[in-house]
């Protein structure tokens, strides 16, 4: 038994993205597998969503790029996010497509010695007011520039929401002033796929998807409107699962954890379980989360620390040892990254991409190991002198 563990059913990211695929189409999936896969593992992701029908993957930075390639991930990759000179060359060396709105950028990439058949997207800001030109003459020049360097490629027109999951009247407003420059464009080069539309625009705003999604959250089987994922056909594929390490009887008026932030009001069962916040736990659950224990939701009480949290058992006495789900599901009980998003004021993206790294992930479908860090980690520890 390990300390924490995030496993994670590739069969799930597989069976979200065969219904993203499903609802998308004619629409191609491109599933974005950036920040280490939202804390699920990158390669693993990749491989998974590919087999779920993917057929091009998106990552935020030239080195998630090669680390894909690294681990033998083939096929049309595109990196989104801005990239410095420095950076250029790690992207291009991955055959990974790019982002361009500026001509600049497009004169150092067709001059790169690494460029060759690079494809590149040119992407108009069309509200989201972050990268991409707003100027729709400097966008097509862009494009222009692209089309005729011989040894790039235009892929794509590009665009993103703002607001997609929350107010999709804004997002029609950007869609509204991406086409008309975007359809232009396809006019003056043939076949040119547009894309805009993230998971909620995919799930929400049937008219966004144009040629090609781009889903991240909902690959993984949470819900980009921050409801049940089952909602829209959707499971999640993390669990995050510790055990109870340590467990004890607390009397009327004794308290647990620092600030001693929980003082009990009658006599009840503490059970201590080896998680904090540097593992992702965030501080903010003190007093305000639930814990799967043995099948049982109870309460997390007293302050998250680094490394432990404390749950109340109550008059229950829990083995040392037993199963701890702090995300995840048991029977009919479940807590979902949704849940711990609610009681933080935050998105369940930033859950899951929490989850820090000492925390081994282990890769699974349906049940079966297929890849496996934390064994990984518990062999390295068992060799080591
Ligand atoms: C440009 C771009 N497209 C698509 C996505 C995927 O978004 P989501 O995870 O909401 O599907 C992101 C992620 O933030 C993004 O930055």
């Amino acid at each position: 038994m390990l300390r924490a563990l995030a496993r994670i059913d590739v069969g799930a990211i597989e069976r979200n993205c065969a219904r993203l695929a499903a609802v998308a189409a004619p629409a191609r999936l491109c599933a974005v597998v950036k920040a280490d896969g939202y804390g699920h593992g990158a390669a693993q992701a990749a491989r998974a969503a590919q087999a779920g029908g993917a057929d091009s993957l998106a990552v935020a930075t030239a080195d998630e790029a090669a680390g894909l390639r690294a681990a033998g991930i083939e096929g049309p990759l595109l990196v989104m996010g801005a990239l410095t000179a420095e950076e250029l060359p790690a992207a291009l060396r991955a055959r990974a497509d790019v982002v361009a709105w500026r001509e600049e950028f497009v004169a150092a990439l067709a001059a790169h010695p690494d460029a060759g058949a690079t494809g590149v997207h040119v992407k108009l800001d069309t509200g989201m007011g972050r990268l991409g030109t707003r100027d729709a003459g400097e966008a097509a020049r862009t494009a222009a520039a692209v089309a005729a360097a011989p040894r790039l490629r235009l892929a794509g027109a590009m665009t993103h929401f703002a607001t997609s999951d929350d107010d999709p009247a804004f997002a029609r407003e950007q869609l509204a002033r991406f086409l008309p420059w975007a359809r232009e464009l396809r006019a003056a080069h043939g076949g040119l796929p547009l894309h805009a539309a993230n998971s909620a625009a995919a799930l929400g705003i049937p008219e966004s998807r144009l040629d090609m999604v781009r889903c991240g959250i909902a690959i993984y089987g949470m819900d980009p409107f921050g409801r049940d994922p089952a909602e829209h056909g959707l499971a999640p594929a993390l669990e995050l699962r510790s055990y109870v390490a340590e467990v004890k009887p607390l009397a009327a008026g004794e308290s647990v954890g620092y600030g001693r932030r929980f003082v009990a009001e009658s006599p009840t069962w503490i059970g201590t379980i080896p998680v904090g916040y540097g593992d992702g736990v965030r501080r903010a659950l003190t007093n305000d989360c639930d814990v799967l224990v043995g099948g049982r939701r109870v309460p997390l009480v007293g302050a998250v620390s680094m490394d432990n949290v404390t749950v109340d058992l109550g008059a229950e006495l829990v083995e040392r040892g037993a199963e701890a789900i702090l995300i995840g599901s048991r029977g009919d009980e479940r807590v979902l990254a949704e849940e711990w998003a609610r009681r933080l004021g935050t998105i369940n993206y930033e859950i899951t991409c929490g989850i820090s790294a000492r925390v081994p992930r282990e890769h699974h479908r349906d049940g079966v190991v297929v890849a496996d860090q934390a064994r990984a980690v518990a062999a390295r520890g068992a060799a080591a002198p």
